[in-house]
C-alpha cells in the first residue's frame, strides 16, 4: 500500500491490518505508551474545504507520532491561483514525507499520487471519504467484536460517505443496504461492484433497508459544495430521516453511526442522535487512532 486514495484500492487484508494497528495504538495511548514512529517527518495537509475532525485528528496524530503537520489552506497556496497539481505535487514531494488532501474532485487526489513521489492520503473528496470509513469500521468492530456477517444500513444521500461505506462494508464481509431517493443514488459502478462481490441492496424504502440492521448510518443531505441545493435537497430527502420508526426496524442492539457534522432534525432526530451519542463520539475519536495507523503504514518508521 503506497497511498490511501480510496478504499477500493485496498485488499481486505490491508484493511484489517490498518484496523489492528489502530486498535493497538489506541490501547497503547490509553496506557500512556507513546510511539515516535514518525520522528522528524512532516505531513502536509491541503484543505480546499472546511474541517474540524480531519484537520485536528491528523495534526494531533502526527504530533503524537513524533512528527509535524503543516496546515495548508488552498486559499494560501499557489494551487488556489492556478498552479497545476502536477507541479505542486512534485514540489511538495521535495519537502514533505506525506500529504493529506481534502478537495472536490477525486481526480485531483489521484493526480497528486501520480505526479508526486510521497504517500498521498485522501481526507475527503466528492467521491469518497476513506479515512472516515476506516474509523467507522474500527468503531463497529470495537463494539460488536467482529464485522463479517453484520448488516450495515445507510440512509440518506448517495454521497462520498455512501460510496466509501459500500466498499468498506463489502470488503469487510458485511451485508450493506442503502436507502436513498431515486435521484440521489451512490456511484453506479461501485454499486455494480458491490452486487458482484457481496450482499448489497439499494432501495428507496428506509424501513426496508433498516430491517434487522446491526448498524444504522446517516450523513447530511447537502454536502460541502452543495450548499446552494440545500432547500431542494431538504424536500427530496423527506422521509429519509433516521428516527424511532427506522430504529424500531433495526436490530434491538443496533448501533448508530454518523460521520459528523450532524444536522439534527434533518437526517437524524435529536432523540436518536443523543441515545447513540457514545457510539458516535467513539467514532469521531477513532479518526485519530485509525489515521495514525494509516500514517505509520504509509510513511514508514517502526522504531522509536
Ligand atoms: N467527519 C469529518 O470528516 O469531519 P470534518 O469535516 O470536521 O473533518
Ligand atoms: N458528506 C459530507 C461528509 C462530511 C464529513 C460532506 O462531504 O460534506
Amino acid at each position: 500500500m503506497k497511498h490511501l486514495l480510496k478504499l477500493y484500492d485496498l485488499s481486505a487484508q490491508e484493511l484489517t491490518d490498518i484496523l489492528n494497528l489502530a486498535d493497538q495504538l489506541k490501547y497503547d495511548k490509553k496506557n500512556g505508551l507513546t510511539h515516535h514512529y514518525l520522528k522528524g517527518k512532516t505531513l502536509g495537509m491541503i484543505f480546499q474545504k472546511s474541517s474540524t475532525r480531519t484537520r485536528v485528528s491528523f495534526e494531533a496524530g502526527m504530533y503524537q507520532l513524533g512528527g509535524n503537520a503543516l496546515f495548508l489552506s488552498s486559499n494560501d497556496l499557489q494551487i488556489g491561483r492556478g498552479e497545476p497539481v502536477q507541479d505542486t505535487a512534485r514540489v511538495l514531494s521535495r519537502y514533505l514525507d506525506g500529504i493529506m488532501i481534502r478537495t472536490f474532485a477525486q481526480q485531483e487526489v489521484e493526480d497528486f499520487a501520480k505526479f508526486g513521489s510521497i504517500p498521498i492520503i485522501n481526507g475527503l473528496t466528492d467521491f469518497c471519504h476513506p479515512c472516515q470509513v476506516l474509523a467507522d469500521l474500527m468503531t463497529i468492530r470495537e463494539r460488536k467484536g467482529y464485522l463479517k456477517g453484520l448488516k450495515l444500513c445507510y440512509i440518506g444521500d448517495g454521497n462520498n460517505m455512501a460510496n466509501s461505506l459500500i466498499v468498506g462494508g463489502i470488503k469487510s464481509g458485511m451485508s450493506v443496504a442503502v436507502a436513498c431517493p431515486a435521484d440521489y443514488k451512490p456511484d453506479s459502478a461501485l454499486m455494480q461492484w458491490a452486487h458482484a462481490n457481496g450482499s448489497f441492496v439499494c432501495t428507496q424504502d428506509p424501513l426496508a433497508a433498516a430491517a434487522g440492521a446491526d448498524v444504522v448510518y446517516t450523513d447530511v443531505w447537502a454536502s460541502m459544495g452543495q450548499e446552494k441545493e440545500a432547500a431542494l435537497r431538504m424536500k427530496a430527502f423527506e422521509g429519509f430521516c433516521v428516527d424511532d420508526k427506522v430504529m424500531n426496524q433495526a436490530h434491538p442492539d443496533a448501533m448508530v453511526q454518523h460521520c459528523l457534522p450532524a444536522h439534527r432534525g434533518e437526517e437524524i432526530t435529536n432523540e436518536v442522535f443523543e441515545a447513540h451519542a457514545d457510539e458516535i463520539f467513539d467514532e469521531a475519536e477513532n479518526r485519530l487512532h485509525v489515521q495514525k495507523a494509516v500514517m505509520v503504514k504509509l510513511m514508514g518508521g517502526s522504531a522509536e
